[in-house]
């Protein structure tokens, strides 16, 4: 049901601080007509009681069922739309292969609008139907089937920010799929731009228009001076792939003498509204300039096992304060569930903290100090840690906030959560959701409190 202008009971969790959850027990969230969170009252409060009766009265209240905790929407920082065809399919080689003998192919295909908008429009309406409530999407370098993406999302409800792919260099993409010129690649990222900002059915600004080099290696240096220039002007976001693997980090190291980091950041492509897809060979002092930035990092972390030759340290990165969230990277990750990447990211730091070698020695076998998370922080960059990075206000039930959420119903009998009354309690609940929650037990999914 429409939330905006009702009164939510409902007991949930969410995590507004990394490392602590705020265990939401039978509480009361006022939503106002534009789908924002206006208060907040605690079961203890003084007035939790009267304002309880008083919006039941007026038919205002919405109570949820027992056994069903309301979690704040999933941010996924870092997915191809193109590329949901080949989700599962196409893990076998390394990724400057993988683009070539698989991805640009694919991609090369949303020239036809038919296809963009049947896979768009699947895409959508199961990342909605797996929680995903906000989406940070990389489409291809197609004017048309960009804004075929763009239309879906407004359609469907989803809030998303959304980029035609720059990519030009004739050296690292193929003549059937890149842009013809530096040229091209800047004024049709202008162009999808003002579509975005222009569009009549956006102006709540729900949908946001992202400047989007593919990669270092995909772009000329004319490309990514003029896309700085862009997102300087316009004040977009900005997304790209950074230090991803062996590869991508040598390829940019030899071809500008220095690190992704730094070559974005000349550029003026490191800002506060930049999300780094990866990140994972960064250097300690790419890690300062991130963090002196304010940019993200989206930590993919199922994606890291397949082609990243390695894992984001991402413990070290949260510890140092920088802001970092959650992303699928489909199809680089199998899976477009964002409670599978959560689990992901915790298993993925455990084994970068004991190393994975059973020929080594255990002192000889352990990674480089501690990297192990926990389900906190799964959950933290999953929701809180994705709205931080893109500087919006979604990720938590603060006042203020938009009322983005999912409905974890624990009891669905075709759901994997299992409770048990006489031992589960508390953040435990959370735990168990985190870890063994999939598709049957979303039974809804709020976007500015519009049920989608
Ligand atoms: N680097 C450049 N393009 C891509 C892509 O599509 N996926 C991933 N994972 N890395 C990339
Ligand atoms: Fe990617």
């Amino acid at each position: 049901m429409d939330l905006r202008g009702k009164t939510l009971n409902a007991s949930g969790f969410h995590t507004p601080e990394r490392g602590t959850i705020d265990a939401l027990d039978d509480v009361l969230i006022e939503i106002d007509a534009d789908g924002a969170i206006a208060a907040l009252h605690r079961h203890g409060d003084p007035n939790y009681r009267s304002i309880r009766d008083a919006r039941e009265a007026s038919g205002e209240l919405v109570t949820l069922p027992a056994g069903s905790y309301i979690l704040p929407g999933f941010v996924d920082l870092h997915v191809h739309a193109p590329q949901y065809p080949q989700l599962g399919d196409a893990l076998d080689v390394p990724l400057e292969v993988w683009l070539q003998k698989y991805t640009f192919p694919l991609e090369a295909r949303y020239r036809d609008i038919a296809f963009a908008r049947h896979v768009y429009g699947l895409l959508v309406e199961d990342l909605i139907a797996n929680g995903t409530t906000t989406a940070l999407y990389f489409a291809t370098i197609h004017q048309d089937a960009t804004r075929v993406l763009v239309d879906i999302c407004l359609e469907k409800g989803q809030r998303a920010l959304i980029g035609k792919v720059a990519m030009d260099n004739a050296d690292e993409c193929p003549d059937y799929y890149r842009d013809r010129s530096a040229q091209e690649a800047l004024d049709d990222t202008r162009a999808l731009i003002d579509y975005v900002r222009g569009h009549p059915d956006n102006r709540e600004a729900r949908v946001l228009p992202v400047v989007t080099p593919r990669f270092i290696p995909s772009c000329t240096d004319a490309t990514l001076e003029g896309l700085g220039e862009i997102a300087r002007e316009c004040g977009c976001h900005v997304q790209t792939h950074c230090s991803e693997s062996d590869w991508a980090h040598g390829y940019v190291l030899a071809r500008h003498g220095m690190t992704d980091t730094d070559s974005l950041d000349r550029f003026g492509l490191l800002g506060r509204k930049t999300v780094l897809a990866h990140a994972n060979f960064l250097t300690a002092k790419d890690m300062e300039t991130v963090q002196a930035r304010e940019a993200a990092v989206a930590h993919c972390p199922l994606s890291n096992a397949y082609f990243a030759n390695a894992v984001f340290p991402l413990r070290a990165a949260l510890e140092k304060g920088l802001h970092v969230g959650l992303g699928t990277d489909i199809s680089g990750g199998p899976s477009a569930s964002m409670l599978e990447n959560a689990r992901g990211a915790i298993l993925v730091s455990r084994m970068l903290q004991s190393g994975v070698d059973p020929a080594l020695a255990p002192a000889a076998r352990s990674g480089s100090g501690a990297a192990q998370i926990d389900f906190r922080d799964a959950f933290y960059i999953a929701t809180s840690g994705g709205g931080l990075a893109l500087d919006l206000p979604v990720g938590q039930f603060t006042p203020s906030y938009q009322f983005d959420a999912v409905l974890i119903d624990a009891t669905a009998e075709k759901g994997t959560v299992r409770l048990f009354d006489d031992r589960d309690e508390g953040e435990g609940i959370l735990q168990k959701i985190i870890y063994t929650a999939s598709k049957p037990n979303i039974a809804a999914t709020w976007i500015g409190g519009r049920k989608v």
